[in-house]
This record gives structure tokens, sequence and C-alpha cells, in this order.
């Protein structure tokens, strides 16, 4: 149950004076708080929801919260049972509502939820909303990278362009339970494509278009698709990027070795670049417009069960190899669905943005499923922000009159150090939901979203999550409880997290550990992808009975949840998750790279960067050539977004006797916090130590 010290939230007062009351039975009276005025400091300040926002929230107020989460968690069967109701089920799931084992002390990990729930999450998506009466609703708002350059579709065009396609890979062999790799941009063929896969029953498997080829690849002998959906290229800012090359490169490489895939849909993006310069094999490839458009415009429904893969997304771990984390369809749409109309307080005039890329499981959960789901106009946006120049955000928020804005910390960092005069030179009126994901957010850069975009007006959600959780689990709920910048706040319904030190004791109260959860949630990944093993001692083995979650966490006083980072060997950069085992990998397959070692250390604006410790094979010089050679080995081997920030030449690298890398001690050295180095006598040579140091700046 929640953190019953939340009462002393009661008794809080703060140098705000006239903003913040107590009111009758330990509610909130709730006041706006200006934000320049609320001088307590650190984790003592609350920002109060406004009056007027808080009246309209689906959920008002902290009682109406405890009320409904009580009950979550109380009747979790009952409660997601309701939540499943406003969707549309051929058949009700069975008697059991959900089944679950989280403790691998008791047999395998496993967890269900609507097992027997006949239905079909593109259907929700769509034809539901359309018999709601939305047909003529715009669905996907979609913005080029040149300003000026747009489109959109609405709820009956969506689901004609849907069906087309999803006929089309009928046509050509693809069944239920079948993969599709989708390795497109933010066009609205990468939603398009990800719906028709689930509308026919195919798992699809996005992968960010800006992995390499050899990434690609990696995917596509894992989850073996038959079809590759892909476009000739892109541009991002002035930048084009052949997408096509890459393609070609990981399907003659992926069939070498052993998966041949036969078909390569490409969709032609003319305003990048010219079909005729795109390289081609007859024998494979086929550009969409001249197949997609001659199909059918209705296409049946594949009716799946609630258990059904719906699809699969790879992400990084603490080994090399990325993980096919699965979702299901049943658990999965409602869980995006609640989690989206609630953490956003959304309401069907609102336009919302969320400038995630689908490629990451916010762009699943937050650009296409949750918001199509409620039938909500979603903007979709092709470029990257700063583009023409850093005030493309709030000229696209004035343009659409986006009401949600939901981003990652390192953009708003980013475009904090460029300037307030590219916000306030827009209007930004129509906003009044923000949020934020990825990382935690440090407090200057909540107030700078607060105060300068929001200007002081619009809740923030800081909703932490992950690609295994499938949607929000600490996010705000905007109007029903006082914020604290750089807080996640409280659970959404039905999430029981706990923090445990390192024995696996749950604390109580004010404290920090380590991050669990304890029973599963309708969002939960199922598995890791053919690796059901890796998925149960990577999540459930450190701590008995709970699923880890990777992140350090705190609880304050007040029962607030505070996301300090990961405590495993994965980095965050610009909320992108990076092994750090990944990256060794690509530098070591460098020719002249004997060793390697990678730790994250803080940047201004990605949150975290890449920093390379690398030792060159016997007798190769040190020179800047070979850095840049080293990083070019990232870059091709994972993607650009991996690339280290730095490369420290390393004669040998600090392990203990029996052979372990003391990152703690890189760690302390990449950041140079030199007099913290702790305890070197460990080492089984402490004379690295000094080598390193003398080379920090080589
Ligand atoms: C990791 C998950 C979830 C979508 C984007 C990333 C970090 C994410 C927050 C937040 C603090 C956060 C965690 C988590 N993270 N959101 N609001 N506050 N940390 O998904 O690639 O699966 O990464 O991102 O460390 O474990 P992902």
């Amino acid at each position: 149950t929640i953190n019953p010290s939340i009462s002393s939230l009661f008794r809080h007062k703060t140098h705000a004076g006239n903003h913040l009351r107590r009111i009758n039975s330990g509610l909130w009276k709730l006041k706006a708080v200006v934000m320049g005025e609320a001088v307590a400091s650190g984790d003592d300040q609350l920002i109060f929801p406004n009056h007027d926002f808080a009246q309209q929230a689906h959920v008002p107020n902290f009682q109406t919260y405890l009320e409904m989460y009580k009950r979550s968690i109380g009747d979790p069967a009952g409660f997601w049972s309701e939540m499943a109701s406003e969707f549309y089920w051929k058949k009700k799931w069975g008697q059991q509502v959900f089944s679950e084992n989280l403790d691998i002390t008791k047999g395998d990990v496993n967890i269900q939820w609507f097992k027997g729930g006949i239905t079909n999450i593109c259907y929700n998506c769509l034809d539901r909303n359309i018999e709601l009466g939305n047909g003529d609703k715009i669905a996907i708002h979609w913005e080029g990278n040149e300003p000026g350059v747009d489109d959109s579709l609405t709820y009956n065009q969506l689901l004609e362009r849907v069906s087309q396609l999803a006929n089309y890979l009928k046509e050509n062999g693809v069944k239920k339970g079948d993969s599709v790799i989708i390795y497109l941009p933010m066009l609205m063929e990468l939603p398009i494509s990800m719906l028709a896969c689930a509308r026919i029953g195919a798992v699809h498997s996005v992968v960010f278009a800006g992995f390499s080829a050899e990434s690609l690849e990696q995917r596509i002998l894992d989850c073996k698709p038959k079809i590759v959906i892909t476009c000739n290229a892109i541009k991002r800012g002035t930048k084009v990027i052949n997408l096509k090359d890459i393609v070609d490169s990981a399907l003659s490489e992926s069939s070498q070795n052993g998966v041949n895939v036969g078909l390569c849909l490409t969709y032609a993006n003319e305003s990048a670049m010219k079909r005729e310069v795109t390289k081609w094999q007859e024998e494979r490839d086929v550009w969409w417009q001249d197949v997609v458009p001659k199909h059918s415009t209705k296409c049946d429904v594949e009716w799946v069960d609630g258990e059904d893969p719906l699809f699969l997304l790879y992400t990084s771990g603490s080994t090399g190899k990325p993980k096919g984390v699965l979702h299901t369809t049943g658990g999965y749409m409602i869980y995006t669905a609640a989690t989206f109309k609630y953490a956003f307080d959304y309401k069907p005039s609102d336009i919302y943005w969320c400038t995630a890329d689908c490629g990451w499981i916010t762009g699943h959960s937050y650009v296409a499923y949750g918001p199509l789901l409620n039938g909500a106009t979603v903007l979709v946006y092709e470029g990257v922000p700063n583009y023409p120049n850093p005030g493309r955000c709030w000229d696209i928020v004035d343009k659409y009159k986006v009401t949600i804005f939901y981003t990652a910390p390192t953009l708003v960092r980013s475009l904090m150090r460029d300037g307030n005069e590219y916000v306030t030179r827009y209007s930004r009126k129509s906003l009044r939901v923000l949020g934020s994901v990825g990382e935690p957010i440090n407090p200057s850069a909540w107030r700078w979203f607060y105060n300068v975009v929001g200007d002081s007006r619009c809740p923030i959600s800081d909703t932490w999550w992950q690609t295994e959780t499938g949607g929000f689990m600490i996010t705000p709920l905007p109007g029903a409880w006082p914020q604290k910048p750089g807080s996640a706040t409280f659970p959404f319904f039905g999430v029981q997290p706990v923090i445990v030190d390192e024995k696996g004791k749950e604390l109580e109260g004010e404290c920090s550990g380590y991050l669990c959860v304890k029973a599963s949630w309708p969002g939960a990944f199922r598995t890791l992808f053919g690796d059901h093993e890796r998925y149960e001692t990577t999540y459930f083995s450190a701590f008995p009975g709970y699923y880890f979650s990777g992140d350090g966490c705190s609880r304050d006083k007040d029962g607030y949840y505070w996301l300090t980072g990961r405590v495993d060997d994965v980095i965050n950069v610009s909320g992108h998750r990076i092994g750090t085992a990944e990256v060794e990998s690509a530098l070591v397959l460098h020719p002249k790279c004997a060793e390697a070692a990678v730790v994250g250390i803080d940047h201004e604006v990605k949150g975290q960067c890449i920093y390379a410790f690398v030792t060159p094979v016997e007798g190769v010089e040190y020179s800047d050539d070979l850095k840049k050679s080293l990083v070019l080995s990232v870059r091709t081997n994972i993607g650009a977004f991996a690339a280290p920030e730095k490369i420290h030449w390393a004669p040998g690298l600090p392990k203990t006797r029996s052979g372990k890398i003391m990152r703690r001690i890189l760690r302390k050295i990449a950041s140079r916090q030199l007099d913290e180095l702790g305890d070197i006598s460990t080492l089984a040579d402490p004379n690295v130590v000094d080598q390193l140091i003398a080379l920090a700046d080589s």
C-alpha cells in the first residue's frame, strides 16, 4: 500500500505562505504555486496544481487517487476488468483475469492477463473509434522535416491505409505469429506498418532507424522476419541518410548467416532522395507506392488471444547481446490506454505530441497505441527538434495547437541552453500538460520546463517506466497532487513499487535502495524472445519474488519516489539505453584494440555520456586518427547515438587479482574525481591507476 507517511504532506509547511494550505480531513486545498515564490529547497518544494486544472481532471484530488489505487491493489482482477470493458473483445477472457508467478524459487516466472479473451489492438485503435463516431477526426498530423511540409490522416483514412498494407502483407504470406521487421523513420508509414501487423496478428519488431547495419542484421538473425519494411532515405535536419544502403548490407550479411529475407518493402521517401538513385535488387525489393495502394481498403481482422504476442522490441542489457522484449496483446492494450488517459489527463479535444521515435518503447506505447486506443489526435514529427532553429518545437506547438507535449530531459536541457527567446517568441497558450521521460529530470531543467515552456501553468508528468514495463509505472497524475521537481511522485494504479536493500529486504518509509516491483501489472513483458531463462535471471533472480528494474531509487518522508539512475552496467545517453558491454565489443572488433572498458559519466545535456578506456594492441601508437577510427567502429557496429564522447588511452586496466575490471575506479578517473578513488590496494597492479591519471588529457 501507499506509504503512510504521505500523511505528513498534510502537515507540510513551506515558506511559500499563501500558496500552501492544509484543509479538512487531510486533503489539500489546491492552489497554484508561483514557482519563483516557492522557496523551500530540494525535495521539500511542493508545486501545487492549479485549481481549475484539478477540477476538470480525471483524478481531481489525492483522495480519489487513493481510493482508486487501493482498489487496484486490493482487487486487481475487478479493477482491470472494468478498464478492459471499455474495449472491444470478440470473446471475453476466462474466469481468471490474470495469473502470475514472479517468484523464481517457486517455479518458472509466468505472467498472464486476459488469457482466453479474444480481441485485436488494431481494431480497438481504429474500427472501434470509427464506430464511436470519430471517423472524421484527425488521427495523425504529420509534420515533415522541412517547415511547411505536412500531411494528415483521419481515423477513416488511417484504417484504409492500414488495411491496404495488411492485405499486401497477407498476400505475401505473412501470417499470424510471423515476425516483421520495420526499419523506418518517423513517417506516417511507421505507425501504419505497426498497426497493419497487429491487424493480421503478425509480430512487429521496429528497429530504430539510427541503428547500424550490424545491429539490424543481429535483430534479423534473432527474429527471422518474413519481410523487412523500410524506406529509401531520410532527411534529418540538413542531413540525408541513405537507409536502403544500410538495409541492403544487413540483408546480404544475414542471408550469408543463414537467414534469408526474401522481401524488402521500400517506401519511396522522395522528399529525401529520388527513387531512381536507390540501389535495387529486382527479385527482393518492392516500392511500397507501386504495390500497397492497389490493395483493398478493407481488411478483416485476425482475432487473437489476449496473450498472443503483439511485438518484440530489442533493448540493451548488461551483456553484449540485445534482448528481445516481448509484449502480448490484451494486457499491453489496456495498460497503455489507461496510463495514457490518466497520466496526461487526456480529453478528446487534446492535440497530443510525443517527440519520441517509434523505434523506442515510448513511441510504441505513447505515439502509437496508447493515444490511438483513446481516439486521440497524435502529432508525428519527422525531423529534429532544433531544425531549422531551436524554436521549431514551439512553432509546431502553435501550428497544431498542441495541448499535451511529452519529451525527454535531454531535449529540455538542450533547448534551455539555446535561450528563452526561442521559446517566448511563440504563444504556447494551447499547452496544458507537459511530460518527461527517459532519465531522471534534474530540478533545474524541470523548473525551466515548467516556468518557461509551460508558463508556470502546466503540470509536468515525469513518467518513470521501461521497455520492459510496457507503460508508466511511477508518474504524477496531473491535478491530483502537488509535484516536486525531479520526483516521479507516486505509483500508477496496480503498481506496487518496493525499495529493497542488497539482501532483498523491503525497506520502509524514508529510504533508498534498489527499485523492484511486487506483483504483476497488465503491461509487463512476458519473456525475452527465445530466452526465457535470461528473462528469469536478469529480472527475477536478484531479489526473489520481485521484478528488479535495474534502477536505484529513494523514497522521501512524504512518500515521493525519486529515481536515481541505473545500478547495472547500462548507460543512459540522452534517454537511450546502451549497454557498456555492447560498446566494448564494438571497440574490440577494431583490429588495433586489444581491450576496452566503458563507463558512463555525467553530461550536461545528454544526462550521461560514454567514456571509453582503450588499450591498443602491442606496438600500436596512440594517435588521434586511431581515436577517430575507434569511434567509427562503434558507430558502424551499433549506431551514431552510441559513439563514445571520449577515448582515454590505457596501458592497462585496473583489475582485481581475479581479473575483474574495477569500473568504480574507472568512473572516478573518467569524471576526474581523483581524490575519491577509494581503496585501490586490491588491484592486481595498483600502478595502472597512476598511468591512467597521467594519460587523462592525452
Ligand atoms: C530506463 C528505461 C521508458 C521509456 C524510455 C526509456 C530510465 C526512464 C525515467 C524517469 C528516471 C527514467 C530508467 C529506466 N528512465 N524514465 N522518468 N525518471 N529514470 O526506456 O530504454 O527501457 O530505459 O530509463 O533508468 O530503467 P528504456
